[in-house]
Order: structure tokens, then sequence, then C-alpha cells
């Protein structure tokens, strides 16, 4: 702030002027070199990622999709085509950088559905020998008949076939440290954030709402780590993520357009 006379005249017109300059503005950084070079060292971003697609874990989930798409036709009560509803893999891979960068001990994710998300982080937890998932998902199953109001207005065609679960792509082996919880996020998370205490990374895949996102952030960031990572899907569907970050004065990252990363 140059103290020149037109700033001088500025603040007697208007003292708050001066709290708002020193107050700490949030950025939200959305250059993806950017938001790699923050979190991860010279070709580690790289490592991580050949380890995922090495891994056979891809292909066996993206085998699983298809299988999912040859079988299942129909529409929602909303009037959405039936969806496998998941994270992107190039998306995901920035998760599971991180998860094997930092190596959480406990993790919570909202949203499930068929579980592409859920499988690469209890991989990432697999191969780093520690971390146990807990996991909050209301499925729409298809061919199950809802009230149109069950779930909330904007929900697209995200479902589980019918007769399988929420998660029931994820190898056996993987569900070891797993702990699924079916039902409303607004309902489940605050009893599991107070059974947990603490948690180290959150990721919110459920309802994209303006509401759940902000009643979620803000019950999450009551039990998160110092140095603790919220991750969030979508969002770029409301403000509820610029707003949190605004709210804390927090730097924040979005990932592809749609994947906010913010460290708290
Ligand atoms: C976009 S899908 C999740 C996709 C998953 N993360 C993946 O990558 O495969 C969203 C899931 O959240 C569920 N859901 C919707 N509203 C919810 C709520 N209020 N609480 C918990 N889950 C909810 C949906 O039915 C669906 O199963």
């Amino acid at each position: 702030m140059l103290l020149n006379l037109k700033t001088i005249k500025k603040v007697i017109k208007n003292p708050f002027i001066v709290f708002k300059y020193f107050k700490k503005e949030c950025t939200i950084y959305k250059d993806k070199i950017q938001i790699l070079s923050n979190f991860f060292n010279k070709n580690e971003f790289r490592k991580f990622k050949k380890e995922l697609y090495e891994s056979g874990l891809i292909d066996e989930l993206k085998s699983k999709e298809e299988w999912f798409y040859k079988n299942v036709e129909g529409k929602t009560v909303r009037g959405n085509l039936y969806g496998f509803g998941s994270m992107k893999y190039e998306e995901m891979e920035v998760i599971y950088a991180l998860i094997r960068k930092r190596k959480p001990e406990i993790l919570v994710e909202t949203g499930v559905c068929n579980g592409v998300s859920s499988a690469i982080i209890l991989y990432a937890l697999y191969i780093n020998e520690k971390g146990k998932l807990y996991s909050i998902d209301l499925p729409e199953f298809t061919e199950k008949k809802y009230d149109t109001n069950y779930f909330w207005e904007g929900k697209k065609g995200a479902a589980v076939p019918m007769g399988k679960e929420s998660g029931w792509i994820i190898p056996e082996y993987l569900r070891l440290n797993w702990k699924l919880i079916i039902g409303r996020s607004q309902e489940k998370l605050p009893s599991l954030l107070k059974q947990l205490k603490s948690i180290d990374l959150f990721f919110h895949d459920s309802e994209h709402s303006f509401d759940c996102m902000w009643f979620e952030f803000n019950e999450v960031i009551k039990s998160l780590k110092k140095g603790g990572i919220i991750i969030a899907d979508d969002i770029n569907w409301n403000d509820a993520f610029v707003k949190f970050a605004e709210k804390y004065k927090k730097h924040a990252y979005n990932y592809k357009a749609k994947v906010g990363i913010m460290e708290i």
C-alpha cells in the first residue's frame, strides 16, 4: 500500500481499509505444474503415477466399469440415465500420489458408489503399509423405486447395480483397512469424527450441494490434524470450497478444474 496523499485520504475516510489490506487473502491455484510442484519433489509424482498404472488395479476397475455399462440400463426417478459415477483416473492420480507421499493414518471419505476412489485410496494405503479408510455412502440402487426427495435434487445418475453393494468393485485384498458406513453423510459424519477424534485426510465426493459440502468441510476441520488435507471433487458445482478457503484464509488448489485440495 503506497502511502501517497490519495491513500491517506482513503484511510481517513474509511479506517477499516487498513484491516482489509493486512487480512491474509486466500488464493486458489489452478496451474497443474504449480500444484504438483507444491506437493511433490521432481519426478516424484511421475513415479507414483507409474506405480499405480503398473499395479494392474486400474485395468481391473476398468473391466468392472465395462461390465456395468454392458449390464445396466435405465433411469433414476429424476430422469438421469444410470451411470458409473466415478472419479476420473487422471484425477485420482494426484490423490493417490498425495496419499503415497504423506502416508496418512486415518482417512475419511464421503461418496463411494461403485468404489473407484475407495479402491485407489485403499491401494495407496496397502502400498504404504499403514492407514485406515472410513467411507460413508448413501447408495442409489438401479431398479429401486425412491421418493423424488430421497436424494438431493441435483443428484445425477451415479448408481450401484441392484444386487451389488457400495464399493463392490474393490478387490478383496484391499478391504482389510476399510470400514464402510451406509447412510447420509449429514447424519453419519459427526458421530464418525467424534469416534475417530482426529483424522489426517478427508475426501468429499458425495452430495455436491452447497449445504452438504459446507456442512462436511466445517465438521471435518474440527478433527483434521495440523498439516491434514481436505480434498473435494466437483468443487465447480457451487462455491462451498472457495468460500471455505476464504473463511479459514487458506491457500487452496483446483486440480483439473474440479478437484479441490486444501492443506490445513
Ligand atoms: C459421485 S458418486 C461417488 C463416486 C466415487 N467417489 C468414485 O470415485 O467411484 C456419489 C455417491 O454419494 C452418494 N450420496 C449422495 N448423497 C449422499 C449423502 N447425502 N451422503 C452420503 N452419500 C451420498 C451417491 O448415492 C453416490 O453413491
